[in-house]
């Protein structure tokens, strides 16, 4: 079964709570946050004060997507905050060596992402020693974008060097994920599939995320 992870990008800011609990309650089985520094992407989310009060309200896994452009320094923050899954990205300032051995010395999960113009090679030297790799399907900054199809030949690349080198590895798809674009997503070899459009501006969250589970 794929792994659902909503984006609490796209939920209702003013009840924050209401909208965790629904995504936690319809069987979601994390919860994408998206941190976004006005830096590294052209828009501004939210930091740690909003993860750590959102801690104290849910013990769902927060996977935690920092599009920031120095993940190193602000990676123990997060963890201090409540990340359970620490996902930042190749095209960052960071080494990304030192991000994942500090990530790991917390003892929490890492993940690298790759943006839609990056190279899949550029990752494949640490597919051994991560937990998840993301693949952005939609240029990072801004929930509600249109799925990029032409990025599943990376994910198909990713899930073969997995099989290769680490075959536990999550293979993650996040931007413009529907019913449509998630088969998509999941015949070229996702198996965790981000959502926020689609599931926190939706009345029968249940059963869209039970749907996208099975596929
Ligand atoms: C985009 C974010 C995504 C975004 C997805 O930069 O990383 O997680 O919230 O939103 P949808 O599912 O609406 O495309
Ligand atoms: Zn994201």
């Amino acid at each position: 079964m794929n792994k659902i992870s909503p984006s609490m990008l796209a939920a209702d800011f003013n009840c924050l709570e209401q909208e965790i609990k629904k995504v936690e309650n319809a069987g979601a089985d994390m919860l994408h946050i998206d941190v976004m520094d006005g830096h590294f992407v052209p828009n501004i989310s939210f930091g740690q004060p909003v993860v750590s009060s959102i801690r104290k309200k849910t013990d769902m896994f927060f996977d935690v997507h920092l599009m920031i452009s120095d993940p190193l320094k602000y990676a123990p923050e997060f963890i201090d905050c409540g990340a359970d899954l620490i996902c930042f990205h190749i095209e960052s300032d960071s080494d990304p060596l030192k991000v994942i051995e500090l990530v790991k010395s917390r003892g929490k999960k890492v993940a690298m992402s790759i943006k839609p113009k990056t190279d899949p090679e550029v990752i494949k030297p640490f597919i051994p020693m991560l937990d998840m790799v993301l693949v952005m399907t939609v240029e990072p900054g801004f929930g509600g974008q249109s799925f990029m199809h032409d990025m599943m030949p990376k994910v198909e690349k990713i899930r073969k060097w997995a099989d290769q080198m680490n075959p536990a590895l999550w293979v993650q798809v996040d931007g413009g994920i529907n019913a449509q674009t998630a088969k998509i997503a999941v015949d070229a070899g996702a198996n965790v599939l981000v959502a926020g459009t689609f599931l926190f501006k939706t009345d029968n969250v249940k059963e869209q995320i039970d749907m996208l589970k099975k596929l």
